[in-house]
């Protein structure tokens, strides 16, 4: 009902087609702050049952692939960027360091390197690496010749020296921009009825940014070595046969809910409009562009793309609810929507409490932004999750550096 409420709206505002004018934000973004107490382990402990599945697209492929770059030095470097608390990567990095030791000889030497912005949580990947945080178990405890180690340097930047890795991965967070590149009016990020100034906006910082992050890696990379990067995405989804971009559902509901609080007076406008998701859905011929263009600065630094897919993953909530229905009967909406709003808040907290007035005291930005989620979650369950599932559609890349 309420989704249906959404997509008409939507219809309406295309129709109207508003004449927006955009302003420029020159503003650094005050950046993605993990949601959840400090040390506590909340990423991994509430979405790793989905990020983890989100890695299963390229994750037979890479230990293929990886044990496979050339290795003559004393020391084998890997990088998990943007890796948030470690969880996610915890088991995949076992599993490769298991096919590396075999291959190579479990005298040579690995180090891991985490890369994050300085606002992750560093406190709960190290909580997890040393196993006070034991699940999923961390693979430092039980191997020789294994170094980790963080560095808090953004990916926009060189983070390590040059020509020094062997093999980069970088999931799910290479969508998020180094800025915003605009305060969007009327939502929260693009929409499909957001006017040309704010997608043009939009689009000169991701083609800039993508450019960026490749060629820093780029640097970063020896000859042989391996980037793997899977990001948020617009593209067709044929079900329904329109253009969809990664959480849309949730996204859309976002939006309305926050326009509906400005709408009340719970916020201002001037807070509504300062409330920006800055990220980009990258369509996948975007993202290949680079490699298709032997003039462009990403192919003449050397990176080459091996591979290319659009995958859409399950939703994993969604899925569990589902099997909890069909096999045992019980319809457990308040189930899938407490595990769901509480997976989908890690990354999203810091958007709405960045978007509060600082003339508000910090009790008042948290009480609003609890009761928002609170209202989430009420929605959510009010609709049905057959309409309201979110399947989680990634582009997944894989690039060499010849
Ligand atoms: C959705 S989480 C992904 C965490 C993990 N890689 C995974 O697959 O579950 C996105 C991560 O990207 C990080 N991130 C966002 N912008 C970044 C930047 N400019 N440089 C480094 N990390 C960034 C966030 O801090 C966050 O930890």
């Amino acid at each position: 009902m309420f989704l249906r409420k959404i997509q008409s709206s939507l219809q309406r505002l295309k129709s109207i087609r508003p004449v927006v004018t955009a302003r420029r934000n020159n503003t650094q973004r005050k950046g993605y702050v993990p949601y959840g107490q400090t040390g506590c382990g909340n990423y991994g402990l509430t979405f790793s049952p989905q990020t983890v599945q989100l890695m299963n697209p390229v994750k037979d492929k890479l230990l293929k692939l990886v044990p496979g770059i050339p290795f003559n030095e004393h020391v084998f470097n890997i990088g998990d960027y943007g890796t948030g608390d470690g969880a996610t990567s915890m088991t995949f990095l076992k599993e490769l360091l298991d096919i590396l030791k075999e291959r190579h000889g479990s005298e040579r030497q690995f180090q891991v390197i985490y890369e994050d912005q300085s606002l992750n949580d560093f406190n709960s990947l190290f909580r997890r690496l040393s196993g006070v945080i034991p699940d999923p178990p961390p693979y430092l405890l039980n191997m020789d010749n294994v170094f980790a180690f963080a560095t808090g340097v953004h990916f926009y930047k060189q983070c390590v020296p040059s020509d020094s890795m062997h093999y980069i991965m970088c999931m799910i967070a290479a969508h998020w921009l180094s800025k915003t590149p605009v305060l969007y009016k009327e939502s929260l990020c693009i929409y499909p009825d957001s006017s040309a100034e704010e997608k043009k906006a939009l689009r000169d910082q991701s083609l800039s940014d993508w450019e960026t992050f490749l060629l820093m890696r780029s640097r970063e990379l020896k000859r042989g070595g391996i980037l793997a990067v899977s990001l948020t995405c617009e593209y067709v989804d044929e079900t329904i046969g329109r253009i969809s971009f990664t959480l849309q559902n949730l996204v859309f509901l976002m939006t309305h809910l926050w326009r509906e609080y400005r709408d009340t007076g719970k916020i201002t406008n001037k807070e509504f409009i300062n409330t920006n998701i800055a990220y980009c859905h990258y369509n996948m011929e975007d993202l290949k562009a680079p490699f298709e263009n032997n003039t462009s600065a990403v192919w003449q630094s050397g990176l080459r793309l091996v591979s290319s897919d659009v995958v859409i993953n399950n939703d994993v909530f969604y899925s569990a609810w589902k099997e909890k229905k069909d096999l045992e009967g019980v319809d457990d909406r308040d189930g899938f929507v407490r595990a769901y709003v509480a997976a989908h808040r890690n990354w999203s907290n810091s958007i709405f409490m960045d978007g509060l007035s600082d003339d508000r005291s910090r009790e008042d930005k948290l009480k609003i932004v609890d009761d928002f989620y609170v209202d989430m979650q009420e929605r959510i369950a009010s609709m049905n999750p057959d309409a309201f599932r979110d399947d989680f559609c990634l582009n997944y890349l894989i690039i060499v550096k010849e």
